[in-house]
């Protein structure tokens, strides 16, 4: 909705209708109490007005269903609110099964995206229309925060974790991106583009280049180049677990806690190994704080993402393929999306 007041930025996305609708209720809620208030003062102040000097107004002692009134209603009116707000804070903030995944990293001052396939891109971002798109952002130095004001969508990206937000876009074209955390000198000037794109032209921009191979093909090279694979291997007893087919799954911990491995554990577990350490296993592995950036982490995770578990007797068939998920239906779709691009 492109209205002719400049002040509202159009609706580009399945959430931001309904961000724009509980905005106008809260606005006209409070619109309406303020008239309310106001009208009643000045009605107030002329129908009890002092009539004659000597006068004494007369003596009120409260009244219950004034005040049962007064209760209730603001009372059912908060509740409606919190929770409207809470649907829409969960439609923005929990993550579709399915989409296509984004790898974020804020710096200052520019956004750089990696995908799957292996684009980059620097402060802008090309996504498909009518399709969920979900970024996993991590930020180099400072708190940055990616905000698309045509979605509806902010969110923080935090030193030191993985901030993840969603979007699908509802029509092609350009929308502004935003750091909408002060960052520095140069934070006014950390800004880009999501451009939103038909199909059939994404898959044509998708073909354009990738010179360097996947993500998960690079994040394997890494693996082998930083030596990983010389604990990390099917063959070695007891040095390292095994990856293969681990992302996703739960991980029981030296005293028997459990956690996911997920995008965050593998990052911490790459940085700070000592943190979480795998039930039967030594702390041994070192650090590589400093020896990786974040777009390398990025790399790591999405190749420990794309290995399945080790096949009988052959080793594990890396990037030719795409990445491999724990849900087949996710699977699937996901592979007949990216048989399209090839
Ligand atoms: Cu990055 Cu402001």
């Amino acid at each position: 909705m492109q209205t002719g007041l400049p002040l509202f930025p159009e609706q580009a996305s399945t959430v931001a209708w309904r961000v724009d609708a509980l905005y106008f209720f809260l606005v006209g809620i409070s619109l309406f109490f303020s008239l309310l208030v106001a009208g009643l003062i000045v009605y107030f102040a002329v129908r009890y007005r002092r009539r004659s000097p000597g006068e004494v107004g007369a003596p009120i002692h409260g009244s219950l269903k004034l005040e049962v009134i007064w209760m209730v209603i603001p009372f059912m009116i908060s509740m409606v609110i919190f929770i409207w707000g809470a649907s829409v804070y969960f439609a923005i903030t929990r993550m579709p099964a399915e989409s296509l995944d984004v790898y974020v990293v804020g710096k200052q001052w520019m956004w750089k995206f990696q995908h799957q396939d292996g684009q980059r891109e620097i402060n802008e971002l090309h996504v498909p229309v009518d399709r969920n798109v979900k970024l996993i952002m991590a930020t180099e130095d400072v708190i940055h925060s990616f905000f698309v004001p045509a979605f509806r969508i902010k969110a923080d990206v935090i030193p030191g974790r993985y901030s993840s937000i969603w979007f699908k876009a509802t029509r092609p074209g350009r929308y502004h991106l935003f750091c909408a955390e002060y960052c520095g000198t140069n934070h006014s000037g950390m800004i880009g583009w999501i451009i939103v794109m038909e199909p059939a032209d994404y898959q044509a921009w998708l073909s354009g280049g990738a010179a360097e191979g996947s993500l998960a093909s690079l994040g394997q090279r890494l693996f082998q180049s930083l030596a990983c694979d010389n604990c990390h291997r099917g063959d070695t007893q007891g040095r390292g677990p095994l990856l293969e087919g681990l992302y996703g799954k739960q991980v029981e911990l030296r005293g028997g806690e459990l956690a996911t491995a997920n995008a965050g554990y593998i990052r911490e577990s790459i940085l700070n190994p000592k943190a979480k350490i795998v039930a039967g296993f030594e702390p041994l592995m070192p650090t590589f704080q400093g020896l990786v950036t974040e777009e390398q982490l990025m790399q790591l995770i999405e190749y420990i993402r794309s290995i399945g578990p080790p096949e009988s007797g052959t080793e594990p068939a890396i990037p030719a393929g795409p990445p491999r998920y724990d849900d087949p239906k996710k699977r699937q779709k996901s592979d007949s999306t990216r048989g399209t691009m090839k």
